[in-house]
């Protein structure tokens, strides 16, 4: 089948080239030319593990293209995805100007039948503001030319996209006639050859599915990191609590690990987002708000036990801080818990050694230059560099390196033997064997 993709971000780059893979032609456009000048060249804008391959190789095979002229690429496409970003307006709703501008020019240019699917995350009702969008052009142009929306959310996981795109939990399909489903039904037949993944519903549907899925897994971690809170006041240990309702199987082991705070693109931007919609409905959607609020709270937790430990004046400490990323597999510093974290040590006069295996050039030119222009914040080339003379190390993304490191080379390294595991990797017991002093998520010091 013959895709045009617009928007070449996370999803755009990972549907673009999963569906090329599967052998179909696809064509991917941005209005950003450097970044298509880029892939062109053959360099991934992100770093996610398998895709720099796909590219590489359906590009060579001619079965995947990138450009940045929208009305060129459309004379064959039978399907149309926006994969463009909905960047959170002001009030926390989601922007869709990006969204429909890709609608009007694919009104504009349109010649026969297409499927135009909505892949970005938006609000319940874009479709029909999509549909809107496309029929006043055809209007314009005084043409009849039918094309159903639908829309089709990504599941997928940064660090794990390709896989969960290539075997996919379930494809969510929403469309409102047989055809467009019938057509989706085609394109998607490869990724569920062996029992069948995907579950048509209606437009709407589909688009409160997707907020829902991810109001659902914010709502987990947040929750157990209220229950973690209590934890570390009642002598509790949250990990044994963690293990203890985990066995259930209608609560199940995921998605309930305490931690410093859930970060990245989806998260905090879809619960903000969703409680808009609930907002505009003339409803007070207080668990989501609550959600929300514990998931801000927790990215101030280490600093709350740093200070406990070391008091508010951190001048003349240094911190060697673990991980920068979100979460680990990615590069992403988006909403990352370890940026709120480096504004409040550095605030208080911290010096800080920070090391993350994939997101230090995102650091470098994403944090604040005077961070590194004053020496507040080095950026070291090993895990084991962020230790040199440290008062204390604080774990903020559980990368596997930093899993099971040499206690007492680390031990050795620091001056003051004092860590803070912002997501629960380490023993207590262990960690005091080793001499050290340990703050975990809920954990018994
Ligand atoms: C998420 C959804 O999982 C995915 O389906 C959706 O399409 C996009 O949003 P992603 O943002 O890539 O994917 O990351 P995910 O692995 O879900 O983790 C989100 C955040 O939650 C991370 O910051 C992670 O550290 C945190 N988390 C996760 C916890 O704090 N505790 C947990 O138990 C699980």
């Amino acid at each position: 089948m013959n895709i045009t993709i617009v928007g070449t971000g996370y999803v755009g780059l990972v549907t673009g080239a999963c569906f090329a893979e599967m052998g179909n032609s696809v064509t991917c456009v941005d209005v950003d030319a450097a970044k298509i000048d880029r892939l062109n060249n053959g360099q991934i804008p992100i770093f996610e593990p398998g895709l720099k391959p796909i590219v590489a190789s359906n590009s060579r095979e001619g079965r995947l293209r990138f450009t940045t002229d929208l009305p060129a690429a459309m004379k064959e496409a039978k399907v149309y995805m926006i994969a463009v970003g909905t960047p959170p307006d002001e009030d926390g709703s989601a922007d869709l100007k990006h969204v429909l501008a890709v609608a009007r020019t694919i009104g504009q240019n349109l010649e026969s039948y297409a499927v135009i699917v909505d892949k970005s995350t938006v609000p319940v009702g874009t479709a029909d503001r999509v549909r809107g969008a496309i029929a006043v052009e055809l209007e314009k142009r005084g043409v009849k030319i039918p094309f159903d929306v639908v829309s089709n959310p990504e599941f997928l996981k940064e660090g794990a996209a390709v896989e969960d795109f290539m075997r996919p939990d379930r494809i969510v399909v929403g469309a409102d006639t047989p055809e467009a489903a019938d057509i989706m039904r085609r394109l998607y037949a490869d990724f569920t050859r062996n029992h069948d993944r995907i579950i048509v519903m209606g437009v709407r549907d589909a688009e409160m599915t997707k907020y829902a899925a991810n109001a659902m897994l914010a709502t987990k971690i947040s929750f157990m990191n209220e229950i973690a809170a209590l934890c570390d006041r009642l002598d509790v240990d949250a990990e044994k609590v963690r293990q203890g309702i985990g066995s259930d199987s209608r609560i199940g082991y995921s998605f309930i690990y305490p931690g410093c705070g859930y970060g990245g693109s989806c998260f905090p931007k879809d619960v903000t987002a969703l409680v808009r919609m609930a907002e505009e409905c003339d409803l007070d959607p207080l668990l989501l708000q609550a959600v929300h609020r514990r998931n801000e709270r927790q990215k101030h937790v280490l600093f709350e036990k740093i200070v406990a430990r070391f008091g508010a004046d951190l001048s003349g400490l240094t911190f060697g801080v673990w991980g920068l990323a979100f979460k680990p597999g990615t590069d992403d510093l988006r909403e990352a818990p370890s940026v709120v974290l480096l504004h409040e040590l550095i605030g208080a006069g911290a010096r800080i050694l920070a090391y993350d295996p994939e997101a230090m050039e995102a650091a470098r030119s994403q944090l604040p230059r005077a961070w590194f222009e004053n020496g507040q914040l080095q950026l070291v080339l090993h895990q084991y560099a962020a230790l040199e003379g440290i008062d204390a190390l604080v774990l903020v993304t559980e990368w596997k390196p930093f899993r099971h490191p040499d206690f007492s080379a680390v031990k050795k390294m620091m001056k003051q033997p004092v860590i803070f595991d912002g997501r629960n990797q380490y023993e207590p017991a262990v960690m005091r064997e080793n001499g050290f002093d340990y703050f975990g998520i809920g954990r018994r010091g």
